[in-house]
């Protein structure tokens, strides 16, 4: 299989003719250059790269699945770990004028970028952007969710740092609505998933392994992996329902 070596200077990612042709002819059919958003998305990434941010946020079509995902249960409050530059969030935001994310961002220069972002997407009114460690900010919302202060959430995208992948999974879950959508990026780890030994060296594969197995013994949730192909590399995610 070619591969591309990214900019960022990050491990070479997969890439197929068939793949990126594909998502190119279907993006073009059915979210043209017409839409209304169409714009905010490559203002966001042409950003992002200008001020150094890695090239790794999701592909424009997963951006809009689960924006679908979102405009399909009705989602009010969203959650997220991992905002990078605003990508993922710019989607689920444009697509849904009912819905406002909170995201959590642990590098201070990412967060100021997807401020940026979101501002020129006309969304930051609808953004909470916490700049910090997911674990030292997600007990806080925890609390206040119990506490009745904030709403649960019915959609929640986790994509930071892998290895808290489980510990993410397992604050969203508490924190979800019943039948609420959460989804882990990544966990496909380009296809290494199943190697146990490469999970020793390897923290995507490790973290990947730890929030599959560990939910697949959680009766609060049912889940499964999707195994994705795009323009950007050969991937996956988990997506779980909460009970
Ligand atoms: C990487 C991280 C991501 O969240 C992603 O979607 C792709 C790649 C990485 O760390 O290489
Ligand atoms: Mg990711």
């Amino acid at each position: 299989m070619p591969t591309i070596q990214r900019a960022d200077g990050r491990e070479e990612f997969e890439t197929d003719a068939r793949w990126t042709d594909i998502d190119k002819y279907t993006l073009t059919n059915l979210h043209p250059s017409s839409r209304p958003n169409h714009n905010h998305f490559s203002h966001a990434i042409e950003n992002s790269q200008a001020n150094g941010l890695p090239d790794i946020g999701v592909p424009a079509v997963q951006g809009k699945f689960f924006a679908m995902q979102c405009r399909m249960l009705n989602v009010t409050h969203s959650l997220e770990v991992g905002t990078l530059g605003g990508y993922s969030a710019i989607w689920l935001l444009t697509e849904n004028p009912q819905l406002r994310v909170t995201t959590i961002e642990f590098n201070p220069h990412h967060a100021k970028i997807a401020q940026q972002n979101f501002e020129a997407a006309g969304v930051a009114d609808r953004v909470e952007l916490l700049v910090g460690a997911g674990m030292d900010i997600l007990p806080t919302l925890l609390k206040e969710v119990e506490d009745g202060k904030r709403e649960q959430f019915g959609f929640t995208f986790i994509d930071a740092d892998k290895g808290n992948n489980w510990n993410y999974f397992d604050y969203a879950t508490k924190m979800s609505k019943p039948r609420a959508c959460i989804v882990v990026d990544n966990v496909v780890a380009k296809g290494k998933l199943a190697d146990e030994n490469a999970a020793e060296e390897n923290m995507m594969v490790k973290g990947g392994r730890e929030v599959v197995e560990r939910v697949g013994r959680d009766d609060r949730v049912d889940a499964t992996v999707l195994q994705t192909v795009s323009d950007k590399d050969y991937d996956g995610f988990l997506i779980a329902v909460v009970k």
